[in-house]
């Protein structure tokens, strides 16, 4: 799998601070890749350092495996800081401004516009914009030049529900153009909606590297109840594709094996004549993983310094 950029023992030192400890990550092309940790963990930092706009105290990285780095710059999106904008100007003339600025065509501006759904106000003046509205436009000054890979610093931070649920669509629709998005999020609920693959900062050092759905599938229980519970428990221990049944009160426990899903059980119950009267998939869900895996990590690491 080719990556679109890989990081070799990455490190940053602010003095006596360890903002970033050897980190070594391969991004894959067109993944939507979460870099996930709490405040401090040292996110910024990394940005910051395959933007070039930090220095490294040591380590590599290498953009689409090629050293050029003039030319790879073009090929790169980002936003580490809101960028600025003319407060009385139009979305429309502050990205010429921009698409000056980065020497590319005005071509891109009314579809950048209307992917991040400005396109309607793109005559409006920058300082009649919701908070939302002002992070999209910094999306899409962000694509003017077609760039083959996204980088966002906390795209939602600040944002309204609603707000946050436009710049996710954003995200996935920008990732269905099949380019490259980074981001990252202190928020393990947007790395689970929107990201393909996730790695966990902790103390400034990688922890956990790797696919989004293999983390929330890991374990598989599901609840099920029906009129016959004595019935439905001979069936479900018949059932080729589970590691063990148990009895909840007035219903059934059954965790799955990796090869089966809760539509592949509701289908061998149909079979069976069964109709179940509750059917529920019941995940160890990535935020409980999440805190263990921050948990484990912090137990190391103060049990180092
Ligand atoms: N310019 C700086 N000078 C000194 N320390 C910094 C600087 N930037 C970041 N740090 C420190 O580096 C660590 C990582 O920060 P940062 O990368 O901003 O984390 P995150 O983005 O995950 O919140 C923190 O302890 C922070 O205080
Ligand atoms: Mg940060």
């Amino acid at each position: 799998m080719k990556s679109t950029i890989s990081i070799q023992n990455l490190t940053k030192y602010y003095g006596r601070i360890h903002a970033v400890e050897n980190l070594s990550l391969d991004i894959p092309d067109k993944s939507v890749f979460g870099l996930l940790g709490p405040n401090g963990s040292g996110k910024t930092t990394t940005l910051g350092m395959i933007l070039d706009v930090v220095i490294p105290s040591s380590g590599n990285y290498l953009w689409f495996g090629s050293p050029n780095k003039k030319a790879n710059r073009q090929r790169i999106g980002s936003i580490l800081e809101t960028p600025c904008f003319y407060p009385y100007l139009s979305a429309a003339n502050n990205l010429k401004i921009i698409a000056d600025i980065k020497q590319c065509s005005y071509n891109n501006i009314d579809k950048t516009l209307a992917l991040v759904g400005l396109y309607e106000r793109k005559s409006d003046k920058f300082k009649t914009f919701s908070l939302g509205m002002k992070q999209r436009l910094a999306i899409a000054s962000a694509l003017l030049c077609d760039p083959d890979v996204l980088v966002l610093d906390e795209p939602t931070n600040g944002l309204d529900p609603q707000g946050i649920a436009e710049i996710r669509n954003i995200i996935k629709q920008i990732a269905q153009h099949g380019k490259t998005v980074l981001l990252a999020s202190h928020l393990l609920d947007e790395v689970q909606k929107v990201c393909t693959h996730f790695g966990v900062l902790h103390h400034g050092k990688l922890i956990y590297n790797g696919k989004v759905n293999e983390v929330s599938g890991e374990e598989y229980w599901v609840e099920v109840a029906s009129d016959n519970l004595l019935e439905l428990e001979d069936k479900l221990k018949k059932y080729p594709h589970q590691h063990s049944v148990r009895s909840e009160n007035e219903k059934l426990a059954v965790l799955l094996t990796e090869k089966s899903n809760i539509k592949d059980l509701s289908a061998y119950l149909y079979e069976h004549k069964i109709i179940p009267t509750h059917l529920f998939a019941r995940r160890k869900n990535l935020e409980q993983q999440f805190l263990d895996i921050l948990n484990q990590s912090e137990n190391e690491y103060a049990s180092q310094n």
